[in-house]
């Protein structure tokens, strides 16, 4: 079970990836449209390499197979981390195959909507297929039972592609996607953020901070000399 961030914000990738719970990051083309301010492609593709030790998903934009594969060639060269996102369809899967098997290019085979399409998607070698959950349940389908058969297929037949889930829209599409199989979640920074948080845990914390507190004021509780100065340390930093 892994979980990677989706977007190209390196604020977000650095706090997220702080965490200690990310491992890879995807973008698509719209995301990293989707910017703020204007930027060079390739050197923040390389400044979210040196951030992140791990997958970084980057899509071509070109539609023919030769396009493809000049594009995936120069992304893949940028930094052994780049992972090239190709999109489903015949050409894409022509790519993922020639990528894959004959240029030790590593393939993320994107925006798969359905079961047979995972199925190809395998066969032509992709290292990770990414299923989109939210414009699955989007045509009115469940993208549960999308992600279930492909993880029953790949596990049966000792299938190595590993299941991205991404296009996530909500909290419990992150819970119900690893529950049905996914190997792994790509998820928006917001949702990530919101994963961490729960009022109740921060009530409970505060409930228990305060009481060492008091009981500290009142000296009912006597600490060695290393506990008193890491005690001492942190009302300085509260200050
Ligand atoms: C996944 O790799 C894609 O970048 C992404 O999750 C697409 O999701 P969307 O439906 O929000 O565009």
């Amino acid at each position: 079970m892994e979980i990677f961030v989706d977007t190209a914000d390196l604020n977000e990738i650095q706090e997220a990836y702080s965490w200690g719970c990310i491992s890879g990051v995807t973008t698509n083309p719209k995301i990293a449209a989707s910017q703020k301010e204007s930027y060079n492609f390739q050197e923040r593709i390389l400044e979210i390499c040196d951030l992140v030790k791990g997958p970084l998903s980057v899509e071509v934009i070109s539609e023919d197979t030769e396009g493809m594969i000049q594009e995936a060639k120069t992304y893949a060269s940028w930094n052994p981390n780049v992972v090239v996102k190709i999109p489903m369809g015949k050409v894409g899967l022509r790519v993922t195959a020639i990528l894959e098997r004959q240029e030790n290019i590593r393939v993320n085979l994107t925006a798969i909507m359905a079961t047979n399409q995972a199925i190809l998607a395998s066969l032509s070698g992709a290292t990770y297929a990414s299923i989109f959950y939210g414009r699955i349940s989007d045509m009115g389908y469940d993208p549960c039972t999308v992600i279930a058969e492909t993880s029953a297929l790949y596990k049966s037949r000792g299938i190595p592609t590993k299941i991205i889930v991404g296009s996530i829209r909500n909290m419990l599409d992150i819970n119900k996607a690893f529950l049905a199989g996914a190997d792994i979640l790509t998820v928006p920074f917001k949702f990530l953020k919101q994963m961490t948080e729960n009022p109740r845990t921060e009530q409970t914390i505060r409930e228990f901070n305060d009481s060492w507190k008091q009981m500290r004021e009142k000296n009912l509780i006597q600490l060695d000399e290393d506990h008193q100065l890491a005690e001492r340390i942190l009302t300085f930093v509260n200050k």
